[in-house]
């Protein structure tokens, strides 16, 4: 049943593929180790991994940063929308020194039909030497890391993983919170269409963290809880909040809800974040939400504005977690 769940969505990649040839090469580069200091998600990176980018990343937040990335060459490649991923990255790569070039879907040889291998062996032969990359297809950043020779980083792909943003969450966590341990975590909302969420089960469950995931079927369906040992699936927000130090929120996302008839009047009466359901959660509980958040829908502007909302803390923390990231990929990690 794991299986199918995952597999359903990683089979997602498929359409990116165009083409006999395409088939060809995929086979022909199929076993193509990713290169060193690729990320492409959290489900397969080591507790130790995970801790030593998190202790880079409070380095980074030093500020008196060295140019450890110096004349690099980073390309942002971003099939998909995206505010905060995307600034940060740049920021990040920036503020160590690297020079990045943004290549989006629209105004790129990728509306005239371009494959995204072949998109990726052009940025290479311009001379990048580490690809970020977002893309609404699953596993597209996987595919990618196999046929080229320089890191590959997910900054999400469709419904699979999303793993700068789990760090982040983690370094924020952490920062508000000293350590994992004890800790109980609810995350409410459309758990089944965000890769946020998956990527964040996989880091949460490393760490010995209680995870309930809360929201209707359509959000929640019951094998979600099957995705990592010793998650919980709760359809009542009093159930989830109760008790919990943190609270993830997650934009319903409308964008990948085609044919699901979701009565949103219904799922604000039920799984909003007030004022009075957040009174539930621990007195220190804090309210996480990794954007865009939508108001007056998973939660309300006092919550979202509230003394325990640290969704902007989290945007700020962005940019030293990819930093840290970055120099791992180009081996500067020191
Ligand atoms: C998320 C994403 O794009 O996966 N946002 C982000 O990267 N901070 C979540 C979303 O789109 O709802």
């Amino acid at each position: 049943m794991r299986m199918t769940w995952f597999a359903g969505v990683f089979t997602l990649a498929l359409p990116a593929l165009r083409g006999p040839r395409m088939m060809q090469r995929l086979r022909s580069y199929a076993m193509n180790k990713p290169a060193r200091g690729s990320l492409l998600g959290i489900e397969h990176l080591e507790e130790k991994e995970i801790r030593g980018l998190l202790k880079l990343a409070r380095r980074m937040n030093l500020l008196k940063v060295r140019p450890l990335l110096r004349n690099k060459r980073i390309v942002l490649l971003f099939y998909e929308a995206s505010t905060r991923t995307r600034s940060s990255f740049e920021i990040a790569a920036k503020s160590l020194g690297a020079i990045t070039t943004l290549v989006q879907s629209s105004g790129s040889s990728i509306e005239k039909g371009e494959s995204l291998l072949d998109t990726g062996a052009t940025l290479r032969a311009v001379g990048a030497d580490a690809i970020v990359i977002r893309h609404p297809c699953a596993g597209a950043p996987h595919l990618l890391a196999k046929h080229l020779d320089i890191p590959v980083i997910n900054a999400g792909d469709g419904m699979h993983e999303h793993p700068s943003q789990a760090l982040l969450d983690a370094f924020t966590i952490l920062k508000h919170k000293k350590s994992f341990k004890g800790l109980q975590v609810a995350i409410i909302g459309d758990i089944y269409h965000s890769r946020v969420a998956r990527s964040a089960c996989h880091l949460l469950s490393k760490f010995g963290v209680k995870v309930t995931l809360c929201g209707p079927p359509e959000f929640v369906p019951e094998v979600a809880a099957t995705l990592v040992p010793g998650l919980r699936v709760s359809r009542h927000p009093e159930e989830a909040l109760r008790g919990a130090d943190v609270i993830m929120l997650l934009r319903l996302q409308k964008e990948r809800l085609a044919g699901q008839k979701i009565r949103l009047q219904d799922y604000v009466a039920h799984y909003q974040l007030t004022p009075s359901r957040l009174k539930l959660a621990r007195r220190d509980a804090i309210v996480m939400h990794p954007g865009p958040i939508i108001r007056g829908l998973e939660l309300t502007t006092e919550v979202a504005d509230g003394p325990q909302s640290v969704i902007l803390d989290e945007v700020h923390n962005g940019v030293p977690t990819r930093m840290a990231i970055l120099a791992r990929a180009l081996g500067k990690a020191k």
